[in-house]
């Protein structure tokens, strides 16, 4: 087996016995990440919900569906990128994922995006976008400010896109998110398309 897929094994091991925070105590449980590696892009959300807790798997309920069909607007399937959450457990009654608990879970996201090595992460929603930004260096203003731009930084040694956008859970209560979050899609796969065959590094 390649190196780097042995070390994502192992990753995975110690995500699945992971007691670094409380949220190990309620889950049923973790919710590593899946997908290829490398890959191109990779979908960074928040945490994981009542129906990831059961399955083990990132993303498998209804928000989960709409990203799906999000993902497709950008010409992507689900098999073709990266999906992980900030927190690996689900907060319990699906609170925020509080401070401590994202610090204690972000190496797991930092070795994540060594093995994973994208060109661009989307960051969905105001936790994933705010704890990206924060792993690189840069400022967070908000997600209404920061969403749809493609900014760049640095994450654990390696310069790497970060394109926020909303959450698809905040699109399924709130009607008028959803044009935005498929106009941000639709701009990924410009980008991607724009960037065929090159890096998006080159453009740096
Ligand atoms: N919301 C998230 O942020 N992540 C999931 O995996 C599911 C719902």
């Amino acid at each position: 087996m390649e190196q780097r897929l042995r070390l994502h094994h192992n990753l995975v091991r110690e995500i699945m016995v992971c007691t670094l925070c409380r949220l190990h105590e309620a889950r049923k449980n973790p919710v590593p990440g899946e997908g290829p590696i490398p890959s191109r892009v990779m979908i960074v959300g928040e945490a994981p919900g009542r129906k990831e807790d059961e399955a083990g798997r990132p993303f498998v309920g209804q928000a989960g569906r709409l990203l799906d069909k999000l993902l497709a607007l950008a010409n992507l399937s689900r098999s073709e990128v990266y999906i992980t959450n900030v927190v690996k457990c689900r907060p319990p009654g699906n609170r925020d994922p509080r401070h401590d608990e994202i610090a204690a879970c972000m190496s797991y996201l930092s070795r994540q995006i060594q093995l994973v090595e994208p060109e661009i992460i989307m960051a969905v929603g105001r936790i994933a976008g705010a704890t990206l930004y924060r792993m690189a260096g840069l400022r967070w203003r908000g997600i209404r400010a920061d969403r749809g731009k493609l900014v760049y930084g640095t994450i654990a040694g390696r310069k790497v896109g970060i394109y926020a956008t909303f959450h698809p859970a905040a699109a399924l209560y709130n009607r008028e998110i959803l044009p935005l979050l498929e106009d941000d899609f639709r701009r990924l796969g410009d980008i991607l398309r724009g960037n065929k065959g090159r890096s998006l590094l080159d453009f740096l």
